[in-house]
């Protein structure tokens, strides 16, 4: 798998950015931005973005790389997930590796006392045109703000010291694409692995409902819980784990 850098200062938002390159025809390209002034996030929400984090986005073609299938944005969004995991980890000193783990769908968390968010992961298809849109956010040296302080956390704030954000970038990348090349079943092995949310008592909150139960498996469309009604299985939400 061939991808092109592009390298910005600033953009609205890199999954736009993408959104807009993939329409013209574009593929196989990440864009990285230093700074969004628009940067998205799940379920509508914004994604702040200020100088130090990592923001970028995979432009793919949905026939080469995807089988064209709507499960493939799920897988794509567990290679994301799995890779960062298996980058930050090694950033990370001994006693906090145990700390680091993947919140479904597809968030990488930190649990040091409470869950805090450390990168973000949105994708996007269009089927039209055949492409999908891999974004993901990387708190490395960025200011987390006061009014996130409670749900997120950067790679500095954690382990006392500035990083080198392409390094991160660049070994993200080499993951990625070999994790790309996995049998489902590896993938699948691996999200398991690095799940935080798998055997946990969460509730799971949708456009709606609120639903509460025991997750007891997780694949590439969504989380089967097991509740007091019996079994749910729910592909959109948050997740929110309880105990
Ligand atoms: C989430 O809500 O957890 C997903 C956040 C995804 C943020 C990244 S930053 C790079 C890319 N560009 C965007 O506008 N969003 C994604």
């Amino acid at each position: 798998m061939d991808l092109k850098v592009i390298h910005l200062k600033g953009i609205d938002s890199t999954n736009r950015y993408c959104y807009k390159l993939g329409k013209e025809g574009k593929r196989n390209l990440v864009v990285i931005a230093e700074v969004q002034s628009a940067g998205v996030g799940r379920l509508g929400r914004r994604w702040y973005s200020n100088y130090g984090g990592l923001y970028f986005s995979i432009l793919l073609d949905l026939k080469e790389y995807l089988n064209d299938r709507e499960e493939s944005i799920g897988k794509l969004n567990f290679i994301g997930s799995i890779s960062v995991y298996e980058t930050l980890i090694e950033y990370l000193p001994k006693n906090l590796r145990e700390s680091i783990g993947i919140k479904f769908p597809n968030d990488v968390i930190v649990s040091v006392n409470r869950d805090k968010k450390i990168c973000g992961i949105l994708s996007e298809i269009n089927w039209d045109h055949k492409f999908v849109v891999l974004g993901i956010g990387i708190n490395i040296n960025n200011h987390i703000p006061e009014d996130l302080k409670d749900t997120a956390v950067s790679l500095r704030e954690l382990c006392k010291r500035e990083y080198d954000r392409f390094e991160i970038f660049y070994r993200f990348l080499s993951r990625f694409k070999d994790n790309f090349h996995l049998e489902d079943r590896e993938i699948l092995k691996k999200y398991e692995k690095y799940s935080k949310t798998l055997g946990r008592y969460v509730k799971v909150v949708t456009p709606n409902e609120e639903i509460t139960g025991t997750v007891f498996k997780i694949d590439y469309g969504g989380i089967y819980l097991s509740t007091l009604e019996g079994i749910r299985y729910i592909n959109v939400g948050d997740c929110i784990h309880l105990r």
